[in-house]
């Protein structure tokens, strides 16, 4: 079968490292696909937003499967585009349709579907234009911190987490009044705070049943010790140590199994990703997001420990028999760490020459802002490159990692060394 992923991040590279590994895929198309993948597959250079241009490729290259990697072709609706030539309405694509994508396009559309059917959640409240006034006075009153979230995408930068009621104000009123993010903040959701730790779980759909991926965590902090600004994310492990048997009993009961069960009663047939971002207070998990995709660099550290076939998953998707697929996971941790440019995430310079990769051992080396520049490879993003390395253990797992990472070098390059050293601690 011939299949096309599109993206061309960290997250892609790793998804067409697994599809081209399966004797199932004859032709990889990648759109755009990025240096990294020049050697798994054909790099069409097709934007994720170009949907015509999409259309025709797949048509073109009889494209059986469609994995869609990041979320804004998800949200403009490339499923719906697709699926309404006549000669696709049987494409396999891996990625929910425009409705279901609003579990991340909308912030609102889902703190309403947790509210409604009962996922464990901060409690919360939206205000627009219209009701900017009882937005103030509320957020004026209402406990610290306080959480207040752009509706709409806004490239992960759309939280902003208010220490004083004052600040929280001068926040509504900048992203509704100002329009601070456009139109993503004409709706703005103000909610608790929830004070515990983060982990990302990961479940496959069929529209019907479910298939949970291993977990990973992501530090998302730019410095070491989680200090510092906000990133894309900044490194990853999986599996996580304090997520038992018993907080995963609790995670599929309360969150993924009435979230999987809640798509369908409002008629959404769900094939792809959840991504559930939660948190665990005291021992129970809250949802604090839903993604419509897989995290990036949470898959780097996932999809190397899985075995199965991804493509045989993926088919069972299309099929909808998720319920009868066996996934073979590696026991070994991960983990992955991610190389940037100096300055990130501020401005950076692009441009410089990478060099040492043939050197990097024991690694799986993963490209996200790398290009090609008179035929070398420079950096052209913040996030440049994901080094994934297996252990017995975290530390183990690390430690090659970030000898891995002092190996590749380019002006100003960046990464944080000390990626899940705080779950040892616990
Ligand atoms: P989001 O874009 O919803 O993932 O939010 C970005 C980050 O803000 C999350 O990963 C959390 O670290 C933080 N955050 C969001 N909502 C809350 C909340 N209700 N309580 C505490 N932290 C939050
Ligand atoms: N690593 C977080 C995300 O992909 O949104």
């Amino acid at each position: 079968m011939n299949i096309l992923l599109i993206g061309s991040g960290g997250r892609e590279h790793a998804l067409a490292w697994k599809l081209a590994q399966s004797s199932k895929c004859d032709k990889l198309f990648l759109a755009p696909g990025n240096p990294g993948t020049e050697n798994l597959g054909i790099n069409t250079g097709i934007g994720v937003e170009d949907f015509s241009a999409i259309e025709n490729l797949v048509l073109k290259e009889n494209i059986g499967m469609v994995v869609v990697g990041p979320e804004v072709p998800l949200v403009m609706g490339i499923k719906d585009h697709l699926l309404s030539n006549p000669a696709l309405s049987s494409l396999n694509i891996i990625g929910p349709d425009k409705m279901g994508a609003q579990l991340e396009g909308s912030k609102d559309f889902s703190k309403k579907f947790m509210n409604k059917y009962g996922i464990p959640t901060a409690s919360s409240r939206t205000f627009t234009f219209q009701t900017l006034n009882d937005g103030v006075e509320y957020v004026s009153k209402h406990s610290l911190p306080v959480v207040l979230k752009a509706d709409g995408l806004a490239a992960g930068k759309g939280v902003v987490i208010a220490q004083t009621n004052e600040e929280a104000v001068a926040t509504l009123k900048e992203m509704i009044q100002e329009r601070k993010f456009g139109d993503s903040s004409t709706k703005v959701v103000v909610e608790q705070f929830l004070t515990g730790i983060e982990v990302s779980v990961f479940a496959l759909c069929d529209g019907e049943n479910y298939l949970l991926l291993p977990e990973a965590k992501d530090y998302k902090r730019i410095g070491e010790g989680d200090t510092g600004l906000n990133t894309g994310g900044m490194g990853a492990v999986s599996p996580v140590p304090f997520v038992d048997e018993i907080f995963m009993q609790k995670v599929e009961e309360r969150i993924v199994r009435p979230t999987v069960s809640g798509l369908k009663k409002e008629g959404i047939n769900y094939t792809g990703f959840i991504f559930f971002g939660l948190i665990k207070v005291g021992d129970e998990p809250f949802t604090i997001e839903y993604n419509a995709r897989m995290g990036d660099p949470e898959t780097e550290a996932v999809i190397p420990r899985i075995k199965s076939d991804l493509v045989d998953i993926f088919e069972d998707v299309g099929t909808k028999t998720l319920h009868k697929t066996k996934l073979e996971i590696d026991s070994r941790t991960t983990t992955t760490v991610v190389l940037v440019s100096g300055g990130y995430p501020e401005d950076y310079e692009k441009g410089f020459s990478i060099t040492g990769i043939e050197n990097a051992q024991d690694v799986l080396v993963f490209h996200a802002g790398t290009s090609k520049k008179e035929g070398k490879l420079v950096n052209s993003g913040g996030r440049v490159i994901a080094l994934t390395a297996f252990g017995s253990h975290i530390e183990e797992a690390l430690a090659k990692a970030n000898l891995a990472a002092d190996t590749i070098q380019w002006q100003k390059k960046n990464y944080r060394k000390d990626i899940g050293l705080d779950l040892l601690k616990k």
